[in-house]
This record gives C-alpha cells, sequence and structure tokens, in this order.
C-alpha cells in the first residue's frame, strides 16, 4: 500500500465526504466512528478501495487508548507507505449555553472527544511512523470558534483553541526530527451538516446569524468543502501555515 491515511468522525459530515474522496486503490483508508457507514464501505468496495471501518467512542478514554495501540499496529504493518495521513476530524459542538451553566459530564465528553482523544490518536501516529521514511501529514480540522469567542459555545471554542495549540506544538516539536511530520489545525467555513442543526436548536445569543445562514443559503455542502480539504491536504506547502481557515485560503488563489 502506497499511502494510510486515518479519518475519525467518518459517519457522516465532513469527515464521510473526506473519507469518501480518500477512496483510492493505492491507499488504506482507516475511519473511525460511533456508528457505520455502509454507503462509505459499499464504496469501497466496489472501487477496489482497501478500507477498515472501526467503531470506537472517542468520548471514552480506555477505549480510544484501545484504538490508539490497533491504530499503531495498522501504522507499523505499512511501515514502508510513502505517505502516511492523519486526519483528526471527529468533533461535538455540545455543551451550549452559558457558563454558569457547563457541567462536568458534558464537559468532559467535549473536551474527550474534540481534544483528548485528538492527542492521543495524535500521539499513537507520531510514535508508530516515527522511524517511517514516508511522509506523515497531520490535518486536524479546527474552527473559527478557536480564533474569536462565541458566546454559549465556552465548551467548543476551548476545545478547538487546545487543538490550534496543540498543533503548534506538533509543528515545534517535530522541527527538530530528522523527517518532521507536518501539521495544520484547518477551519472548514460554516458546513450543512448535523452539527448544524444541533447549534440552529440549541439557544444562545447570535443564533439568529446562524438560522440565516441556512435559509439564505449559505452553508457549505460537506462534499464540497471535503473536496476542497483533501486538494489541501495534497499541496506541496501543506504544513506551512500551522493555523489556516479554508475561506482565507480560497481568497488568496
Ligand atoms: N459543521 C460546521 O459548520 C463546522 C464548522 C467548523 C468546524 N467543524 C468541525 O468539523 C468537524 C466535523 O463536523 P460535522 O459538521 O461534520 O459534524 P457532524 O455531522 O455532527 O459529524 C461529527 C462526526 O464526529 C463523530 N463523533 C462525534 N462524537 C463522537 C464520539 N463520541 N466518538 C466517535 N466519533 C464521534 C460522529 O460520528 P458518530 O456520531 O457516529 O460517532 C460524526 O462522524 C468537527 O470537528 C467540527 O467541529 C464543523
Amino acid at each position: 500500500m502506497r499511502e494510510i491515511a486515518i479519518v475519525t468522525g467518518a459517519s457522516r459530515g465532513l469527515g464521510a465526504a473526506i473519507a469518501e474522496r480518500l477512496l483510492a486503490p493505492h491507499r488504506l483508508l482507516v475511519c473511525v466512528a460511533r456508528s457505520g457507514n455502509d454507503a462509505l464501505v459499499a464504496r469501497a468496495r466496489s472501487s477496489g478501495a482497501q478500507i477498515d471501518y472501526l467503531r470506537c467512542d472517542l468520548a471514552d478514554a480506555q477505549a480510544v487508548d484501545a484504538l490508539a495501540v490497533s491504530l499503531g499496529a495498522r501504522l507499523r504493518e505499512h511501515r514502508d507507505a510513502q505517505r502516511f495521513v492523519l486526519v483528526n476530524n471527529a468533533g461535538v459542538v455540545e455543551p451550549i449555553g452559558p457558563i454558569e451553566k457547563l457541567h462536568t459530564d458534558p464537559l468532559a465528553v467535549s473536551l474527550q472527544v474534540n481534544l483528548a482523544s485528538l492527542m492521543r490518536l495524535t500521539a499513537a501516529f507520531l510514535d508508530a511512523t516515527d522511524d517511517a521514511s514516508g511522509e506523515r501529514r497531520i490535518l486536524s480540522i479546527s474552527s473559527g470558534a478557536a480564533r474569536h469567542p462565541i458566546a454559549g459555545w465556552a465548551a467548543y471554542c476551548a476545545t478547538k483553541a487546545g487543538v490550534d495549540m496543540f498543533t503548534r506544538c506538533i509543528v515545534d516539536e517535530q522541527s527538530r526530527r530528522a523527517n518532521p511530520a507536518r501539521a495544520c489545525a484547518l477551519a472548514p467555513g460554516v458546513l450543512d451538516t448535523q452539527m448544524q442543526q444541533t447549534i440552529r436548536s440549541a439557544d444562545f445569543p447570535s443564533i439568529d446569524r446562524f438560522r440565516q445562514l441556512k435559509a439564505q443559503g449559505g452553508l457549505v455542502a460537506p462534499e464540497e468543502a471535503a473536496a476542497r480539504i483533501v486538494a489541501y491536504l495534497d499541496r506541496d506547502d501543506f504544513g506551512a501555515h500551522p493555523l489556516d481557515d479554508l475561506r482565507d485560503h480560497a481568497a488568496r488563489r
């Protein structure tokens, strides 16, 4: 296999669209989510692409540890690959509400899914490919909310800001290595996915902006974002901007 790519949150939305774009005969695609994605697996079979679909609750730290070990083993099996890719996409926007109402259980899910599992899986990815000669690319899906506070979204803003800083730390550490992995935390724009449905049915001060975006056709289809993200992943200068925003990037072209 020339390439191995891991995509978390591949059951629907942006992750499913990215995974679909990454199906190719030369690439082993490893997908992670709690729910299955029969359409994706069927598409892989009919197109001759190799896929492993792993069911895991990324909110469960022990399950994430076991997943990290199993992903590490898969990566080592393919240590001769020319390229290793990790797309950290799984995420949750909840809990939404004022900071006074934050409670431990939903906060722990947000921190674990959006940040701790991403850090653990990235650690396993880097460790298992440390002595590989192929190139290594880590793309974490961030958000505009990592860089601009949104009232009522403190957990999401803080965890996504954590993803941004973690990415900068990866780049800093890797810059000292012989074969440095490249990393980017990329904000994808506002997408027409289940996450936006959750947002529109919540209660927070700027909710009208999100309802209007939907009503006025201002949301980006996940397939369109995925096409641009996969092209971004392939760029020669991938990682040159550790924090990036697909919207700014499009404007630069
Ligand atoms: N939608 C937007 O406007 C927008 C904007 C900026 C950034 N983003 C980011 O884009 C990424 C994808 O979001 P989306 O809009 O595609 O959301 P989505 O439609 O809600 O999909 C979220 C994905 O994450 C997975 N996931 C959630 N909780 C999980 C858990 N406990 N264990 C394993 N997987 C879990 C889901 O799979 P299961 O439920 O099957 O587990 C699903 O595949 C997220 O990181 C999000 O923060 C989205």
